[in-house]
């Protein structure tokens, strides 16, 4: 049995000169790929509500979302780090709530939680950490924040708000965060973040200065409605999938599917072989 990644292996990746590498899941099947392919950290994160239960945007992904995603995710992955996302409102209103939503994800599966912001969320983290739950923040494009932030848009682009975020991260590092997720921010930023924090960058739309990349898993396989210009497609699955449905559908439609091989005989019962065009009550019938 491969040994499990934990958060120390983050820190120890960056020092050894190796980018850590991250994707999302938000299923058994999908969790058990990416593991199989050797990810370093596997994020179930609040896009889900985007990616896979169709909603417009991560605002009304709820706690019992994450819960059973993170707990399906986990029955896939054995080797990489499992992190889940803290959802809207699950930590920005009670700290108490904050310790209690974090635990619920870790009793789910997940080994460390993931928040987004920076200062005004240092509270959240360090009780959340001095429960014993380690943390990774997340800065830049924070889509829990999409109204305040105008949209899906790149953060950090003026020196003022750059310092800001330097500082955010900074802070978020002292806290004791085991990694930051830079999101859409300008590449030379990113690669300053990087250089004056000692705990790892994840970057997505953050340039390749970052100590790791991530990205959503359903861009990656071609499954996103759209895919935004920071990430890449490696595979069409959206296209296999629908050529093999429609191969499916017209199988059923001039009769060529199902034949004898996918039918059952009528052994126990009394039945001959195949019943034409009607299903066989069966013994694989719970
Ligand atoms: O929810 C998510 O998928 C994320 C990644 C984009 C980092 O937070």
């Amino acid at each position: 049995m491969p040994k499990r990644m934990t958060v120390l292996d983050l820190s120890r990746l960056r020092a050894a000169g190796r980018p850590i590498v991250a994707v999302t899941a938000y299923t058994t099947p999908e969790g058990r790929c990416c593991d199989e392919a050797g990810v370093d950290l596997v994020l179930v994160g609040d896009s889900l509500g985007r990616a896979v239960l169709g909603l417009p945007d991560e605002l009304r992904v709820t706690m019992a979302d994450m819960e059973r995603h993170t707990a399906a995710v986990a029955r896939g992955v054995h080797r990489a780090l499992l992190v889940a996302d803290l959802p809207f409102l699950s930590y920005q209103v009670d700290l108490g709530q904050a310790v209690r939503n974090a635990g619920r994800l870790i009793r789910a599966g997940a080994a460390a939680v993931k928040l987004e912001g920076g200062m005004a969320q240092l509270p959240a983290i360090e009780r959340i950490l001095a429960a014993g739950i380690p943390v990774i923040g997340h800065l830049g494009f924070t889509p829990q924040s999409v109204h305040l932030l105008g949209g899906a848009r790149v953060q950090g682009r003026v020196r003022k708000d750059a310092d800001r975020l330097l500082v955010e991260a900074r802070a978020i590092a002292a806290a004791g965060v085991s990694a930051v997720v830079l999101e859409m921010v300008p590449a030379a930023l990113a690669a300053e973040v990087t250089r004056v924090l000692d705990v790892p960058t994840i970057g997505i739309g953050a340039g390749p200065g970052c100590a790791g990349q991530i990205l959503v898993l359903y861009d990656l396989i071609g499954l996103s409605a759209r895919v935004p210009r920071l990430a890449r497609t490696y595979a069409d699955l959206g296209a296999a999938m629908a050529t093999a449905v429609a191969a499916y559908a017209g199988d059923v439609r001039t009769g060529a599917f199902p034949t004898a091989e996918q039918s059952h005989d009528g052994r126990g019962w009394g039945g001959t072989a195949v019943v034409e065009g009607a299903g066989v009550p069966g013994e694989d019938v719970p």
